[in-house]
């Protein structure tokens, strides 16, 4: 086996929230009348949410304090976790499962590295609460991706060499900071496009493909 344990992002790999962060970005944006879209919400993949919320304020011509973004970083997250109480394991898509199954089935160590806070309520939600070997996340971190830090601590909470890490993810910035880590990676959806990444996988199954 090239790998001990694959580290997986959450949001666009295991499932797909982002429709969900866009409905709680667009509502706050609406309310402070600023221009938000699809496009501009593709650039907060991967990213934390107080960073996300400087990207959305780009187009704001009122500068706010710290305390108001904090206000609003909170009132998104709170209408993102009343959409998140919509998902259940009908979001978890069969190949997803599968192919985690026959992974863990080779002997595979299995963690999740996501710059989320929301991960274990999300993971609950798809009805994978106990599945992962370990979970990296947002709550654990102290820099978002690009930097390796969430990819490390997912190593080191693994008890793995990083070089023994395959990282898969949808983000360019998961994606660099996999590399940052010393990790190999595997790219589906959004990050095929950069180019960056070790493998570049058309579906989940492939996966199986990356690490025989
Ligand atoms: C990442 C998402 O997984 O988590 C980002 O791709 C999001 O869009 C980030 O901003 C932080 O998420 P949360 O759930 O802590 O607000
Ligand atoms: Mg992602």
């Amino acid at each position: 086996m090239k790998y001990q344990g694959i580290i997986f992002d959450l949001d666009g790999v295991i499932c797909s929230t982002d429709h969900y962060h866009y409905l709680a970005w667009k509502a706050l944006a609406d309310r402070l009348g600023i221009y938000f879209d699809e496009t501009i919400n593709n650039r907060l993949r991967g990213v934390s949410r107080m960073a996300s919320l400087e990207i959305v304020l780009e187009r704001s011509t009122v500068v706010y304090t710290e305390e108001e973004k904090a206000a609003f970083a909170e009132e998104k997250n709170n209408l993102y976790r009343e959409l998140l109480k919509n998902m259940s394991p009908a979001d978890l898509a069969p190949e997803v499962k599968e192919t985690l199954d026959a992974l863990r089935a080779e002997g595979l160590k299995l963690g999740i590295g996501s710059s989320s806070k929301n991960t274990k309520f999300i993971l609950s939600q798809i009805g994978l609460g106990d599945f992962f070997d370990k979970i990296s996340d947002g709550t654990n971190i102290t820099r978002s991706k690009p930097d390796p830090e969430v990819f490390l601590k997912g190593a080191e909470y693994l008890e793995l060499a990083p070089a023994a890490c395959l990282v898969v993810e949808d983000a360019k910035a998961g994606i660099e900071a996999a590399t940052a880590a010393g990790m190999d990676s595997a790219a589906i959806g959004d990050a095929v496009k950069c180019g960056l990444a070790t493998y570049n996988l058309t579906r989940f199954a492939d996966l199986l493909n990356c690490v025989d």
